[in-house]
C-alpha cells in the first residue's frame, strides 16, 4: 500500500474542496489517501472525507501557542482531526523564506501534538545542474538531528519539478530516495519516503512502482477528481 498525499495548496475554494472530498470518499482504493486542504476548510473537508481518507495540514505555526498572528497551531490542527502536517514545503522555503531553524521548531510541535510530519526536501535546478543534489538533501535532513520520531514521512520534491510538468528520471528519483532512506534509517524506524513534483495520472504508476518510493505528494493533479482517482486506485 502506497501513501498518497494530496496537497491542495490554495487551488480550490471552500465549496469545491468539500465537493471534491465528498466524491473522493466514495472511491475504493488500495492505497492510503491523505488530503491536505487549506486551513479554513479543514473541518468541513474532514466531515466530507469519511473514514477511509486521512486529513492533513499544509503548514503549522512554529510555536505551540501565544502571539503569532495569522498562524494555526499544531494543537488546533490535531483537535480538528489532522494526522499529518506538511513541513518545509519548497514554496514556503523559497517564496516565504522559511528557514531550517523554523522547520525544526515546526517538526517539534507536530510531534508533540502526536501528528506525523511530512518533511519536504529537494534541490533547485541550479543545485541539480552543479551536482549538489545529494549534498543539499542531506543538509535539509540534518534538521532531524536531536528530535525523536515514531513516524515520519519525507517527501523528495525537487523545486524545479514542482508545478512545471518536469520530473527527474526514475534513476534520479531512486538515487535520492536511497540516500534519504540511508540517512533516516539510523534515526527513525518507521519512515516513508514519497516523491513529489509534477506527479500526474500519466507518470504516477511508473514512479510508484519503484521499490524505494513509498508514495507520492501531489499538488495540481490532486485537485482533479479523475486524475486523483486514477492515481490512487
Ligand atoms: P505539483 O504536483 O503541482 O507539481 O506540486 C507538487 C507539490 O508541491 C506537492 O506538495
Amino acid at each position: 500500500m502506497k501513501l498518497i498525499i494530496a496537497n491542495w495548496k490554495i487551488y480550490l475554494g471552500a465549496k469545491e474542496s468539500v465537493a471534491l472530498a465528498r466524491r473522493l470518499s466514495k472511491i475504493k482504493s488500495k492505497n492510503q489517501l491523505v488530503v491536505c486542504p487549506s486551513f479554513p476548510v479543514v473541518s468541513e473537508v474532514k466531515k466530507a472525507l469519511g473514514k477511509n481518507i486521512k486529513l492533513g495540514a499544509q503548514n503549522v505555526a512554529q510555536k505551540p501557542d501565544g502571539a503569532l498572528t495569522g498562524e494555526v497551531s499544531a494543537g488546533m490542527l490535531s483537535s480538528l482531526g489532522c494526522q499529518y502536517v506538511i513541513v518545509g514545503h519548497s514554496e514556503r522555503r523559497h517564496t516565504l523564506s522559511e528557514t531550517d531553524a523554523q522547520i525544526k521548531e515546526k517538526l517539534r510541535v507536530v510531534v508533540s501534538s502526536k501528528m506525523i510530519p511530512v518533511l519536504c526536501v529537494g534541490e533547485t535546478l541550479s543545485e541539480r545542474k552543479s551536482g549538489k543534489t545529494i549534498e543539499i538533501v542531506r543538509k535539509q535532513l540534518s534538521v532531524l538531528r536531536g528530535l525523536k520520531f515514531e513516524n515520519l514521512v519525507i517527501a523528495y520534491e525537487p523545486v524545479w519539478a514542482i508545478g512545471t510538468g518536469l520530473t527527474p528520471t526514475l534513476e534520479q528519483i531512486s538515487e535520492v530516495h536511497k540516500t534519504i532512506k540511508k540517512v533516516i534509517g539510523k534515526l527513525v524506524s518507521k519512515t516513508k519516503v514519497l516523491y513529489g513534483g509534477s506527479v500526474d495520472k500519466k507518470n504516477a504508476q511508473k514512479i510508484l512502482s519503484l521499490a524505494e518510493v513509498d508514495g507520492a505528494l501531489i499538488g495540481r493533479a490532486s485537485t482533479d477528481y479523475s486524475s486523483l482517482k486514477k492515481i490512487i486506485q
